[in-house]
């Protein structure tokens, strides 16, 4: 662990207990951009590279999670792939079932749907609630995989069962997860599963992916297409080693991609999909997501050492992940103290949120109680 340690460059200032809110960049990654923006500038835009780098994100996103290479599709955000994918499919007009612990965009883009008359009804219940309250008038069901703020993690198999049974479609927003557990989207049994790069991926922003079952990608008319969402796209001809530019570009009818692609209307930030290419690869290298009962003993510590603190935890004792969070009457306060003390955590309403990843230690562990013991002035 020393040698992935000494190429995280943050560790050198703080303990950083932050990995929900943002991954610090690891040094491959750093030289990864370097690189990439310095060809650019000596030689031209890498396109071709970043293509290939786009296309291999893909690839090794598609192992990661034990799905197909085909059933995944490239965005520049977790938000606006969720809505890109949403409003692409041809949903029974009924009902949406959120759970609470989402993130606000699955909810906002549920009501958008509804005051565009698309779905009937949003209604946001607690996670335990959620398979009870599926019913024949549900066309579709969005829980996030890990709570944001509570780190509980959803039992996504039962939901599942409950939503097919029903003839809805499970979509799951699994950023707190991918990257950080192991995740399998054949096991979780999720229509489709989305995760964004600058968090358990530790890369920049401008890059999400996302799964979709492929039935169910066939069946997607993109809300709008473009030059990159066709079957004779640039793209797939690089991908064929076909040259670029040779044949005109077809546009006299709409031919969509089959997978993932049909959905990615036009260029995304290649220099992201680079970037995202090297943390994954730093990711695996070093065994994460596989290391994840480390990284799950190091949140059990550190929910242990707030409950003897004194302190009422709010994620739950047993069902959590890598997130750990307690309440507080002064977060940002607290927060702030601790990193005066060179601790990293984050300050949310009425919350502090912990969250170690696979290269955090015990030694970070009792760095950590021991700059709240000080911050609680104890
Ligand atoms: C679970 C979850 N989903 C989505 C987002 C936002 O993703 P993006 O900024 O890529 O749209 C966040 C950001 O914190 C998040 O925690």
């Amino acid at each position: 662990m020393r040698n992935v340690r000494s190429q995280i460059k943050i560790l050198e200032k703080y303990v950083y207990l932050d990995n929900a809110s943002s991954g610090p960049l690891p040094e491959p990654v750093i030289g990864k951009i370097l690189e990439f923006t310095r060809k650019w500038q000596e030689e031209g835009e890498p396109w071709e590279e970043g293509i290939f780098s786009m296309l291999n994100v893909k690839r090794l996103f598609a192992d990661m999670v034990g799905a197909k290479r085909e059933e995944i599709a490239a965005f520049p955000s977790v938000t606006y792939g969720l809505g890109m994918i949403l409003t692409s499919l041809s949903l029974r007009k009924g009902k949406v079932v959120l759970a609470e612990h989402n993130f606000p965009t699955s909810v906002l883009l549920a009501r958008s749907l509804e005051a565009r008359g698309l779905v009937k009804e949003v209604r946001v219940t607690r996670l335990d609630e959620v398979a009870r309250a599926i019913d024949s008038e549900t066309s579709l069901v969005m829980v996030d995989y890990v709570g944001w703020l509570s780190g509980e993690v959803a039992g996504l198999p039962d939901i599942a069962d409950e939503a097919h049974r029903h003839g809805a479609l499970l979509v799951s927003d699994a950023f707190h997860a991918v990257g950080v557990m192991p995740v399998n989207v054949r096991k979780l049994d999720v229509d489709v599963l989305v995760t964004g790069s600058y968090k358990w991926l530790m890369s920049i922003h401008g890059a999400a992916l996302a799964y979709v079952r492929e039935e169910l990608l066939d069946s997607t008319i993109p809300v709008f297409a473009g030059w990159l969402s066709v079957s004779d796209s640039v793209v797939r001809r690089i991908e064929k080693g076909e040259p670029e530019f040779t044949r005109p570009l077809d546009t006299s009818r709409l031919e969509l991609a089959d997978g993932g692609s049909r959905l990615e209307p036009g260029t995304l930030s290649l220099l992201s999909f680079a970037a995202l290419e090297s943390s994954l690869q730093f990711l695996l290298e070093n065994g994460a997501p596989s290391l994840y009962h480390h990284t799950w003993k190091l949140a059990d510590m550190i929910a242990e050492e707030i409950e003897s603190a004194g302190l009422e935890l709010f994620s739950p004792r047993d069902n959590h992940s890598a997130i750990i969070s307690f309440r507080s009457d002064r977060p940002m306060e607290l927060a702030g103290r601790l990193e005066r003390m060179g601790v990293r955590v984050a300050a949310r309403p009425g919350l502090v949120r912990v969250s170690p990843h696979f290269y955090n230690d015990s030694y970070d562990v009792y760095r950590f109680t021991e700059a709240l013991k000080k911050a609680l002035g104890r």
